[in-house]
């Protein structure tokens, strides 16, 4: 069954060779989907024939979001810890260790439902690809529930055995575990392996063996980096190769000029700031010094509960100084540059068929109209699902 939607004033396709600018926009734009991919792209009045024609009614189009960093597995609620923030206490990492009790705590079906509900709670936000990490287990058998329930729910699965020191353990046992038999029991489920390199969670040290621990068993890190302070992941995580630093809140020109050079997608998660209060991290300086930028959620119960890529441009045009082109790539491709996948994030002939329909003539009003539902149709692998 081919699927033709004309009709768009705009298609945002992030491939130059197709349209205008890097985020390659056809005007005046028609798009068939056939089975699960895009069979063809261009403008409306040489569209070919399909099966079936939606009018698209002069709406715009641009490929799904790819939130590249989520932690959806997870039980129990911290309104309370966000509600004392917003009357001026600070954020610490160690509200985790809150949800870790309550997740534990859960059965599987508990968690499980969450997750389902964080995931489509997102596809009807235009989200048809997210990452899921473990990390509020932190025992061998919890954090492997925790991936394994993940990976009833998405593709890419992510071993975050590595978030926080449980209460009452030996940090270097707690390594010696994260990179021994939790390692063993974890790898299977999970194709990247994660650390939250900050003070009060993992110095650079206990990361880089826990990150070539992973590499080893075949799973390719991405790091937590330089969150709350200034610290080793940025470098660390180019070092190592990793496929993306997330958060890059505070960073040293050392920091900026290793990730220029290297192969690792910055991800910023505005969301996180939003919901501590803390300074944005400055997407401007990054993008000026050619590094590749992706913007994610950050999805978690203590420091960003939200699965909105819409509210993350937003943010991330009013507050990190990103233009509303480079905030949408960032929110689509380049979440399938952070996650190295080429079927996702752009819409060229060929691409998984995850389309999005918004409620505006132009991609800008994602951030032009903050807050604005501005999703009206989601097909996700060629399948109509909003
Ligand atoms: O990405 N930084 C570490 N992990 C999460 C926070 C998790 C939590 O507070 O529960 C983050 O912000
Ligand atoms: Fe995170």
């Amino acid at each position: 069954m081919s699927l033709l939607v004309t009709g768009l004033s705009r298609l945002v396709t992030n491939d130059p060779s197709l349209g205008q600018g890097p985020l390659g926009v056809v005007e005046n734009a028609a798009i068939v989907l056939e089975g699960h991919t895009v069979a063809w792209v261009g403008p409306a009045s040489s569209a070919p024939e399909a099966d079936q024609v939606i009018d698209a009614g002069g709406r715009a189009g641009i490929p799904g979001f790819v939130d590249s960093h989520a932690h959806l597995v997870f039980a129990g609620d911290r309104t309370a810890e966000f509600d004392a923030r917003m009357s001026g206490m600070p954020y610490t990492a160690g509200g985790i260790r809150t949800t870790v009790a309550a997740t534990r705590a859960a059965s599987d079906d508990e968690l499980s439902a969450n997750v389902a509900r964080l995931v489509d709670e997102a596809l009807r936000q235009g989200t048809t690809v997210i990452e899921c990490k473990s990390g509020y287990g932190l025992t061998v058998e919890d954090e492997a529930r925790s991936l394994r329930i993940a990976g009833e729910h998405t593709d890419e699965v992510t071993y975050l055995g590595a978030h926080v020191v449980p209460a009452g353990t030996d940090p270097d046992e707690y390594v010696n575990l994260v990179t021994g038999p939790m390692l063993d029991r974890c790898a299977p489920y999970a194709r990247w392996v994660d650390v939250f390199c900050e003070r009060g969670a993992f110095d650079g040290d206990q990361a880089r063996a826990i990150l070539e621990a992973g590499a080893k068993r075949g799973l390719t890190p991405r790091v937590h980096a330089n969150q709350l302070g200034p610290g080793p992941g940025v470098r660390l995580a180019v070092e190592l190769g990793a496929a993306s630093a997330d958060h890059c809140t505070h960073l040293d020109d050392a920091d900026v000029d290793a990730l220029a050079s290297g192969n690792t997608v910055a991800t910023l998660l505005p969301g996180a700031e939003f919901s501590t209060r803390a300074a944005y991290p400055d997407a401007r300086r990054l993008l000026d010094a050619g590094v590749t930028v992706a913007l994610s959620t950050d999805c978690n119960p203590g420091s960003s509960f939200t699965t909105s890529m819409p509210f993350c441009v937003a943010v991330a045009v009013r507050e990190m100084r990103m233009t509303p082109d480079e905030a949408v790539w960032a929110a689509t491709m380049g979440g399938a540059r952070a996650l190295r996948r080429t079927d996702v994030g752009h819409l060229a002939p060929g691409a998984r068929a995850d389309l999005v329909l918004l409620d505006a003539p132009s991609h800008v009003h994602l951030a032009y109209r903050p807050g604005v539902p501005l999703i009206s149709a989601v097909w996700h692998h060629g399948e109509r699902v909003v």
